[in-house]
């Protein structure tokens, strides 16, 4: 698909995204975050909802966890303007509760075709509810395993509707890095699995 082909859909899905009124959590967010990044990244993470600050600026993970992705991101020597950051849900759940199950059933047909555009080699979700949703899409056995055992490991995964082929690599929400350095280190470490991957395609 071409470079122009690739903006046209994701403008179109950002449009679609401004209207939906799918589940009801348009009413109560501020800005609607649809996703940021280089539109044929290599690398595409995926977190779970907009927090406070996403939900000011439509900006994801611009907030205290964007700080530590940033930071790992260096630490791997990528820029954040190569990859694609998007969420599972578009909209800011009040008072950051959980996603509900109709909320991401109605919000992540919109995720799921940002991939199929970018079609980044890796696919690196944030955090275990990130996790577990596109594992269990692509049909991947560990699906329902703990982050702290998914974490850092490569699956190799067939989108069921477009056949297209990826590695996912499950890694901890750098949330959890803010006020953990164990974690913070963890996060750096399964960070390297992005680089060897790409490495190795
Ligand atoms: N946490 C997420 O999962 N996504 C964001 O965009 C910000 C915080």
């Amino acid at each position: 698909m071409s470079e122009n082909e690739k903006d046209n859909l994701l403008l179109a899905i950002k449009e679609e995204v401004i209207r939906c009124q799918k589940c009801s959590l348009y009413k109560t967010r501020t800005l609607p975050v649809v996703g940021q990044g280089n539109h044929s990244a290599q690398i595409m993470f995926i977190g779970e909802a907009p927090g406070a600050n996403e939900d000011k600026t439509g900006v994801p993970f611009c907030g205290e966890a964007g700080q530590i992705l940033n930071l790992l991101l260096v630490s791997i020597g990528v820029k954040r303007e190569d990859v694609y950051i998007a969420n599972i849900l578009k909209d800011r759940p009040p008072a950051n509760r959980e996603p509900a199950p109709e909320e991401v059933k109605a919000c992540a047909p919109y995720l799921l075709r940002q991939i199929a555009i970018i079609e980044p080699q890796v696919i690196a979700t944030l955090g275990n509810h990130s996790a577990h949703f596109v594992l269990e899409y692509f049909g991947v056995p560990e699906s329902q395993l703990g982050i702290s055992q998914l974490r850092g490991r490569k699956f190799a995964v067939q989108d069921p509707l477009t056949k297209k082929h990826y590695t996912v690599i499950p890694l901890y929400h750098p949330a959890v890095a803010v006020y953990n350095r164990h974690r913070l280190s963890d996060l750096k470490n399964n960070f390297k699995a992005i680089k060897e991957q790409l490495k190795d395609e």
